[in-house]
């Protein structure tokens, strides 16, 4: 048996010490994404936040938040949970041992480190998601061989003869995020010193194969290994079995099948030819069903036992995240089509469908699933505030709210200015004039933004009063009453 201390539910011993660390891991980066998002917000409300200062500057901060939200509290959240549901669902402690497993986190911490450091100092290859230089590229994939090494490793030596459903949607996420990052960084490094690169492809090619990339980091990073998340955690938090696993094979082959050839929706009426972009239209529209499949699939799992959402806060976290889940990607669909896109695209409803997505869906499901981990990887009776899960549960609501309405008005009335023209035909606003106009709904997403923060440091105070054992009475008696009531 490794070093790292552990539980034993079967012949082989689980590493809990690894997946401790990406819980705290989880915490850290989320706190600190969220609070480069609300500063980041405030500095589009407020310019002079910029403090004229290019490594303060709105261009540099911005892939500071993306990449500290996405990557740093979204990959730790993953790649520490799809360790924890392997080992229980394969019966089988981490391929490669304490040791890789360890590189894989370290390795993971300095890679963000490597990439925030290059965005404040204006080191970037200035494609979204994938902004780091060549130098950092490399590093990760080396990681991410090793993260791939210990997933699959342990599912090789499992001691059930079923792989768990969770797992396959984990899996997906590894290995196609993996052939995504590879193609879309191909690139000839021209400096040393300098960091710099150019990429191999050109033009038009160059544009869909970012998008590629793109779209599927939010269907892979910020989908698949998330349901992954969801398949395993909601069933095991309301005690019942997946409502029907028919439906989450279907669920996965559909997916993954039909999110790849998505991408072209973000290059409407772009260079790229026109029966590619009605290509990516349909494939976003028919992404509905799937997506629906799943979240059915996840809400139904409570049937019999809907009760529950009143008395347990955490469930409820993991429920509303599967709500916007459904949510957003009711949105996204309407928005790939041509004529919608022809509005919302480079307005503020982008940035709306974008949060519901990620503040109501990847932050809640992981909320929820922290709550439920730290208590069982630290060994606690409970979490220490039942109340304090309720407070955070209805700040990052009103929050969430306040972001995306504010955005969705501002992205809206944005879309119509742009395109209103007077009598005379020509343009009724000015560009200053938009931008003007949007200032009072910059102030609203601010104040939602720092509501969710808020709500965050709430979760990260009550989650180090749980490690260190403590437990409110007033938690201990809502246990208590509920115990009886059932
Ligand atoms: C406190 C919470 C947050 C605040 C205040 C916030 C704020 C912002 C702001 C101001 C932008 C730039 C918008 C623009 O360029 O017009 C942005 C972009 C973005 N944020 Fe957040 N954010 C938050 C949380 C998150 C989370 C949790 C995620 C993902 C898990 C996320 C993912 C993104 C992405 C992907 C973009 C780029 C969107 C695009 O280019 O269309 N954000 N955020
Ligand atoms: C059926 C599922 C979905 C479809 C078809 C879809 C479709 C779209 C469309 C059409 C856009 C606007 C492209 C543009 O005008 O530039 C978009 C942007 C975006 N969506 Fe979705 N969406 C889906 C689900 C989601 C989910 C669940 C998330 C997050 C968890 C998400 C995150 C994003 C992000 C980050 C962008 C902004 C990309 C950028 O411009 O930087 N989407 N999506």
């Amino acid at each position: 048996m490794s070093s790292a201390s552990s539980t034993s539910g079967a012949a082989d011993a689980y590493n809990d010490e690894i997946i401790r660390k990406f819980v705290v891991a989880t915490v850290f980066w989320g706190v600190v994404g969220f609070g480069a998002g609300v500063f980041i917000a405030f500095q589009l409300a407020f310019p002079a936040l910029n403090l004229d200062l290019e490594w303060f500057s709105f261009g540099r901060l911005r892939p500071v938040h993306t990449s500290a939200v996405i990557f740093a509290f979204g990959g730790n959240a993953l790649i520490g949970t799809s360790f924890y549901v392997a080992q229980r669902t394969c019966r089988a402690s981490l391929f490669g041992g304490n040791g890789l497993a360890s590189f894989v986190f370290w390795g993971y911490q300095l890679f963000i480190v490597m990439a925030a450091v290059g965005y404040v100092l204006g080191i970037t290859q200035s494609r979204e998601y994938a902004e780091p230089e060549w130098y950092v590229d490399i590093w990760i994939t080396i990681v991410w061989v090793a993260y791939l090494l210990v997933f699959v490793g342990t599912i090789m030596k499992r001691k059930e003869p079923h792989i768990y459903v969770a797992n396959w949607f984990y899996l997906a996420f590894i290995v196609t995020v993996a052939l995504l990052h590879i193609v879309n960084n191909l690139a000839v490094p021209v400096s040393f010193t300098g960091a710099k690169s150019y990429s191999l492809f050109a033009g038009v090619r160059d544009a869909l194969t970012q998008w590629w990339y793109a779209h599927n980091a939010v269907g892979f990073f910020l989908t698949a290994g998330f349901l992954g998340m969801m398949y395993y955690f909601i069933p095991k938090r309301v005690n019942r079995p997946i409502y029907s696993y028919r439906l989450s094979i279907i669920h996965f082959w559909s997916l993954i099948f039909l999110y790849i050839w998505a991408g072209p929706h973000h290059l409407h009426y772009t260079s790229l030819p026109d029966w590619a972009q009605t290509l990516g239209m349909v494939f976003s529209i028919m992404l509905w069903m799937p997506s629906w499949g799943g979240m059915i699939n996840g809400l139904m799992t409570l049937s019999g036992a809907w009760d529950k959402l009143r008395t347990d806060p955490v469930l409820r976290f993991m429920v509303t995240g599967v709500g916007f889940y459904g949510m957003s990607t009711f949105e996204g669909p309407v928005m790939s089509i041509k004529s919608v896109n022809a509005l919302s695209h480079y307005t503020d409803w982008t940035i709306g469908h974008v949060h519901s997505g990620t503040l109501g869906w990847v932050g809640f499901i992981t909320f929820g699933v922290l709550y439920f981990l730290v208590p069982v990887l630290w060994k606690r009776k409970d979490i220490y505030s039942q109340r304090l899960i309720s407070y955070h549960f209805w700040i990052s609501t009103i929050g969430i709210v306040l972001y995306i309405v504010s955005m969705w008005v501002s992205g809206i009335m944005q879309g119509l200015m742009w395109r209103a023209y007077d009598s005379f035909g020509f343009l009724q606003y000015s560009f200053a004039e938009t931008v003007d106009a949007m200032h009072p709904f910059y102030v609203i997403r601010g104040l939602g933004g720092f509501l969710f923060f808020f709500g965050s440091l709430i979760m990260a105070y009550n989650l180090w009063r749980t490690c260190r054992g403590d437990i409110e009475p007033e938690t201990v008696s809502s246990r208590q009453s509920a115990t009886a009531q059932a």
